[in-house]
């Protein structure tokens, strides 16, 4: 006898399948990373990313604005620091002056509604280019996680909704958090980058930032993506000390771990599609070899299907124009 189900049935029309998709991008399901510099009237492209920008801090004006008239609801803020102002401990992160801090007053008073996220870590700021701390060729953990702390505040303090660290020190969140508390910032959420896996995935973003490690790699802090435990007990932690949300990262590579902590865990989680994802998809489309704008709107409805509430992602301002 014939099939008395027929899959077939529910694709034969556009309309039936609008009617029985699943999951769907809204512009408020992204983050907009944005990279911030010194200077004036400057907008530099990354030329291991086409198409995105740093800017300085007048430039986000226009920038931020457009953010949100094409309904995007949060943005992420990196500053690339000079030379000049970078040292071991990282004493430039925490100048209330410093660019950071100013990028965050300076978006909230054009966009007070937009949820500010910062990042938390030392990289930018570091003469070693490590996220923490170097003593005799080793990354300090506690000395670090101190450092964090009042960068966390100092962000709190310029206005910021949600810190965001990055850095993969152990026990971060909590002191972080407790920093927070301590000094009358209840409010201020925590993102924790809390599935951070040592990858290559990232070279782009220290070509943005100027941030490449000066010696050795980050494999003794972020995680070896051979690995799934590591994920799920560090965002086990992380939620213990006090954090919002949850980041997997990096994106496509890493469905699975998205996956496993949105179905195991009660917080939203979010997933980084990151700067090498962005840079190939790129390259791949100038050489003609990919359809570009559907190729990004399928990995970005990968993201939502494997159980990430948040995606950030260099895409989100084209994906967003593409899917009003
Ligand atoms: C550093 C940091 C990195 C990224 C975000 N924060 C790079 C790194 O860990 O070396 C990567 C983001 C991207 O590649 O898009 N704390």
């Amino acid at each position: 006898m014939y099939p008395i189900q027929r899959n077939r049935r529910l694709r034969s029309s556009e309309s039936i399948r609008q009617m029985v998709r699943e999951h769907h991008l809204r512009p408020q399901d992204f983050i907009v990373p944005l990279f911030v510099i010194e200077g004036h009237n400057t907008k530099e492209q990354i030329p291991s990313m086409p198409g995105y920008f740093r800017m300085t801090l007048d430039l986000l004006t226009d920038e931020v604005n457009e953010l949100w008239n094409l309904g995007l609801r949060s943005v992420l803020i990196f500053v690339k620091v000079p030379d000049a102002k970078k040292d071991n401990k990282g004493t430039e992160a925490l100048n209330p002056e410093g660019l950071m801090q100013q990028a965050v007053q300076t978006i909230k008073s054009i966009t007070p509604n937009m949820v500010v996220m910062t990042d938390v870590a030392l990289d930018p700021y570091s003469n070693y280019g490590h996220d923490g701390i170097v003593e005799n060729g080793k990354i300090l953990n506690d000395e670090t996680v101190a450092v964090l702390g009042e960068m966390a505040l100092s962000h709190a303090q310029a206005g910021a909704d949600i810190v965001a660290p990055s850095d993969m020190m152990d026990g971060r969140i909590g002191h972080i958090r407790q920093r927070l508390e301590d000094e009358n910032f209840p409010d201020t959420g925590i993102m924790s980058y809390s599935a951070k896996y040592a990858s290559s995935f990232y070279g782009p973003f220290r070509d943005a930032l100027d941030s490449a490690p000066g010696f050795g790699d980050k494999k003794t802090y972020q995680m070896d993506f051979a690995n799934r435990f590591d994920a799920l007990t560090e965002s086990e932690k992380d939620i213990a000390e006090g954090a919002d949300i949850l980041m997997v990262k990096p994106g496509i590579a890493y469905l699975d771990i998205v996956y496993e902590l949105s179905q195991k865990l009660p917080i939203p989680i979010a997933v980084y599609q990151v700067s090498g994802e962005y840079a190939m998809l790129k390259a791949a489309a100038e050489k003609g070899w990919l359809d570009y704008e559907n190729v990004m709107l399928e990995q970005l409805i990968a993201f939502k299907r494997s159980g990430a509430r948040l995606i950030a992602s260099y895409f989100a301002k084209e994906a967003v124009s593409l899917i009003q």
